[in-house]
């Protein structure tokens, strides 16, 4: 058998010589791009390995399983063999690449900005924990919201002026039977609160608020207040004032005295706004920023729940009866910090915005 041309060359020994050649040239690639081309010459149709399987049909059904069983061999013992190298110059790659792109801890690092809750929201946390402390939980309510919540069920009637679109900000208006509006204030979650819980009631209702205001130093079209509401058995006024005292006592200083003055709100019968004392001067100051001189600093507005709200909501208005109050974070924060300008809250400035 000397002497043979490739072509004549039996199969078997075409496919071992290429098992012999294999390592080598394998192992010689130094690149991913070498590898490719090695395989090509080792695997591909032109290689002796490719002639090899092209010709498969040629042969005869005795020849054929021994060669196919040959072929198989090799080729997947080629293919192996490929596979690590391969992997083997990735790693090689993916080493070099970190080594070359590796961080430098000796440069400067970039530094995000840590923001902080927003004043307003401060001080809504700080006075929702007042109340927690106290046993109250926490109830929210919608925004968009049905006049029947935010009118009709706190006793409030439908010539009301606060109900004109002069006031009130109306995304579905005309029949007052399904009128939709931006809420006024947070007094509708009262009553939506009782009609889905049993008493007693503890609640605190922080959240947003809007009427038709323009922007000013003491208005806001969109604001905040923190509603309360405490129904039970046996609520009289004195637990109004205690508790407003004991929260008075907590968010202003120990000091802190309050006192009420009669008013009036549909909702709450009798109605009264609270002033709390001066903690910025001991009252009698001409010069305070705070209080003028008038010694009493008007925070908010409460009352006892009237019967009617109470009987709205399918309470039992004669076992039960109970206080409610309104306040507004932009306006506690304002007197406590001594911000002479609604406008700051929402101007963005973060020069403002970090004292906080
Ligand atoms: N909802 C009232 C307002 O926006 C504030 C208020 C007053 C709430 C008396 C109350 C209350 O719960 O009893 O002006």
């Amino acid at each position: 058998m000397s002497n043979v041309s490739a072509e004549a060359m039996d199969p078997v020994a075409k496919l071992d010589d290429a098992m012999t050649e294999a390592p080598g040239a394998i192992d010689a690639a130094k690149s991913l791009d070498d590898l490719d081309q090695v395989e090509s010459e080792l695997l591909g149709k032109a290689s002796p390995i490719g002639e090899v399987r092209r010709s498969m049909g040629e042969f005869t059904p005795e020849e054929r399983p021994r060669v196919g069983a040959r072929l198989n061999e090799v080729t997947g013992r080629v293919q192996e063999l490929l596979d690590e190298k391969r992997a083997h110059l990735e790693r090689a790659d993916e080493d070099r690449r970190l080594r070359e792109e590796g961080i430098d801890v000796t440069l400067e690092s970039v530094i995000f900005p840590r923001g902080t809750l927003h004043i307003i929201q401060q001080t809504i946390d700080e006075v929702v924990d007042i109340f927690v402390g106290l046993g109250y939980q926490v109830a929210d309510g919608p925004e968009a919201e049905l006049a029947w919540y935010n009118f009709d069920a706190l006793n409030t009637p439908p010539t009301h002026p606060s109900r004109l679109e002069s006031d009130t900000m109306y995304l579905d208006w005309g029949d007052p039977a399904d009128e939709v509006l931006l809420r006024t204030h947070t007094s509708p979650v009262q009553a939506r609160w009782m009609e889905s819980n049993e008493p007693p009631v503890y609640v605190v209702v922080p959240g947003r608020t809007y009427r038709t205001d323009t922007v000013d130093a003491t208005h806001l079209p969109v604001f905040h207040q923190i509603e309360g509401l405490a129904v039970d058995e046996n609520i009289v006024f004195s637990d109004l004032k205690g508790t407003l005292l004991h929260w008075a006592r907590e968010f202003f200083g120990p000091q802190s005295e309050v006192r009420l003055r009669p008013s009036f709100f549909p909702f709450t019968e009798p109605s009264a706004e609270m002033d709390v004392s001066c903690f910025a001067c001991d009252g009698g100051d001409p010069g305070c920023r705070v209080c003028s001189g008038a010694g009493w600093i008007e925070l908010l507005g409460c009352g006892m729940v009237d019967p009617n709200v109470l009987e709205a909501v399918g309470y039992d208005s004669t076992r039960l009866s109970g206080f409610a109050f309104g306040m507004g974070p932009e306006r506690l924060a304002m007197v406590r910090y001594g911000i002479e300008s609604m406008k700051h809250f929402i101007d963005n400035d973060l020069r403002f915005l970090e004292q906080f």
